[in-house]
């Protein structure tokens, strides 16, 4: 996810150490790119990017002998252009009077990339930072002042996004954003901005929180805001934050997983506006629904998406697909492979060797290989035909939560779109989702005692939901230690059933379409002493016959495993905690196992 600073201050005095001590700060957003500008009080711009690590590019390019009064640095985290030199920032705009960078993604990117440059404008990169600085050199150039620029710009760009940029024109920077962070210090004899608390907190505690619709114009003296409707002049107070700097990091969560929980609402958000853009999708779609055999591989929580998104493209498009862990499909299926066949590896990372090693035997068959991955510039994404980025930003905590979301609503969309269906129905889920955050806890913090001393668990789900008890499951396993078994619930009669005695906790998640099939596996559960716990909608078949129901909001049977993954991430994560360990780094994993 990139990160944007930006520092103004009286004088011309040298400005790298501050920025760079901000771009150290930001650096746990994860990024692969970053660059400077300074603009000093005569307005000449010293701009500075590369491909790298901070410290790395900071050394080769001499990041700390930049001098002015306003600076700006980005750590860029790519999503539109791959990482390179030129689509790193800060851009400037056609002649240079204008420089500034931005996180997150304006969607209608590619479009305004041909509309500037039909206008006449230089475009260098085919990065969405650079279409922010266009947009408001657009209307500078037609005589308007930096903030009715700013407020025109701000309707041309779609997405979500922050913003900074400054003119060599006057002593000021300006920042605005629609969905994404961003966040004012007020220092002594300085004023910043950042897209997040923990880059700023070391210069000042005195701060103001940003509204989509306003533009903030930042002085050394201090900061006046503007709505972008009408131009009007916005009084906010600032605050002084006293939380701390972990505090400030976690976003105010005492982990990333919790942290990362909670972001899901927003990033699902993202992806639907990206995907709704994207140019990839419908050849993807085609291609996918063309093949002879089409397979979904990939390993952990990301083959548990393959799981759900099978069933969805069955449902949605009459699309079989052969959900695969990575391995087996070299084993299984390598040696019937043929280039008519499409196969979607899944990773978070993009660098999972399990992963890998299956691509390169559909590459050496001929086979389409298509990618959903969430780091770009990834071996994943370098070596798929196609890739569509999951564009959660950096995934810090080891157990994957926001990337498992984004994957199924791929998934999900990918079958509308296979099935030559209207995708309207998605967006509802950033909704669904902050109610389920709101409305779960409280049921799942009750269940915790139920779990105490217990070494092992099964989760049963059964269609959508049999991905979901497995994701849910793997997530207990992962960060409690415990042996946790998903499975289908009509098969825990042929086996498991024996485990089953008195108290012992089943965790069902039912989706609204299998009720009646729940209500026997249910039963076949407590008459033998257990205690059965529905994750579900509530259902009075359900309710009449389980001891706890989480109750999910009403999401139909298409969203319902993505909303009922939530309770089950939350419980793995509560329990984690009441016995006493880290959830974000459990033993002996590691986030990216490049290993065999
Ligand atoms: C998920 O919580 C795990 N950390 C793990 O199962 C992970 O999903 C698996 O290693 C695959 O990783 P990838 O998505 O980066 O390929």
């Amino acid at each position: 996810m990139c990160g944007i600073f930006g520092f103004v201050t009286v004088s011309d005095r040298p400005l790298g150490d501050v920025l760079l001590g901000a771009a150290r700060r930001l650096a746990y957003r994860g990024y692969d790119s970053v660059g400077m500008a300074a603009i000093d009080g005569d307005g000449h711009v010293d701009l500075r990017k590369d491909v790298g690590r901070v410290d790395e590019v900071a050394a080769r390019l001499g990041f700390t002998d930049l001098a002015g009064r306003r600076g700006i640095v980005q750590l860029r985290w790519a999503t539109f252009g791959a990482p390179s030199r030129v689509n790193a920032q800060p851009h400037l705009d056609s002649d240079g009077d204008l420089v500034g960078a931005h996180n997150g993604n304006v969607v209608n990117n590619v479009q305004l990339r041909r509309l500037f440059a039909d206008e006449g404008m230089i475009v260098r990169s085919t990065n969405d930072g650079e279409s922010c600085v266009h947009a408001v050199e657009r209307y500078v150039d037609r005589g308007a002042s930096m903030i009715d620029a700013i407020r025109q710009a701000y309707r041309l760009l779609e997405g979500d996004y922050a913003f900074v940029i400054g003119s060599v024109a006057d002593d000021t920077l300006y920042a605005f954003k629609k969905g994404s962070g961003l966040v004012i210090g007020l220092g002594d004899g300085f004023t910043c901005c950042s897209s997040d608390l923990p880059s700023i907190l070391p210069l000042t505690a005195r701060i103001l929180r940003m509204e989509d619709g306003e533009v903030a114009t930042l002085s050394a003296a201090g900061v006046t805001l503007h709505r972008v409707s009408d131009g009007a002049p916005v009084a906010r107070e600032p605050e002084v934050f006293t939380g701390g700097m972990e505090a400030a990091v976690k976003g105010g969560y005492p982990h990333f997983m919790l942290k990362e929980i909670h972001e899901q609402p927003r990033v699902a958000a993202e992806l639907l506006h990206l995907l709704d853009a994207s140019p990839h999708v419908d050849p993807m779609a085609e291609a996918m629904q063309r093949a002879r055999h089409l397979y979904y591989v990939g390993c952990g929580t990301s083959y548990h998406a393959c799981l759900v998104g099978a069933v969805y493209a069955a449902r949605l498009a009459r699309r079989p697909v052969v959900p695969v862990l990575a391995p087996q499909f070299t084993a299984q299926y390598g040696p019937t492979l043929e280039p008519s066949d499409v196969a979607v590896f899944v990773s978070q990372s993009g660098e999972t060797k399990d992963v890998l090693n299956a691509l390169a035997v559909a590459g050496a068959r001929g086979v389409t290989s298509l990618g959903l991955l969430n780091v770009i510039g990834s071996t994943l994404m370098h070596k798929s035909r196609t890739y569509l980025p999951l564009a959660c930003g950096y995934e810090i905590s080891v157990p994957a939560t926001k990337t498992f979301i984004n994957q199924v609503v791929t998934f999900l969309y990918l079958a509308y779109r296979m099935g030559g269906r209207p995708t309207d129905e998605l967006r509802r889920l950033p909704d669904l989702l902050s109610a389920t955050l709101d409305a779960v806890d409280p049921a799942v913090a009750a269940l915790v005692p139920l779990f105490e001393g217990r070494r092992d668990l099964y989760q049963l789900g059964y269609g959508l939901t049999f991905g979901i008890a497995l994701e849910g499951a793997l997530k207990l396993k992962e960060i409690t230690y415990a042996h946790c078994e998903g499975m289908l619930s009509t098969e825990f009669k042929h086996g498991p059933l024996s485990a089953v005695d008195e108290g012992y906790p089943v965790i069902f998640v039912a989706g609204p379409e299998d009720v009646p099939v729940m209500v026997s596996a249910v039963n076949e559960v407590t008459t033998r002493g257990g205690r059965a716990i529905a994750i579900a909608e509530p259902d009075a078949r359900l309710e009449a016959n389980v001891h706890d129901l989480v109750a999910l909001p009403e999401a139909g049977a298409l969203l319902n495993p993505l909303v009922a993954t939530i309770p089950l991430q939350l419980l793995a994560y509560r329990l984690s905690v009441a016995r006493g360990l880290d959830p974000d780094f459990p033993r002996n994993l590691s986030k990216t196992l490049t290993v065999d």
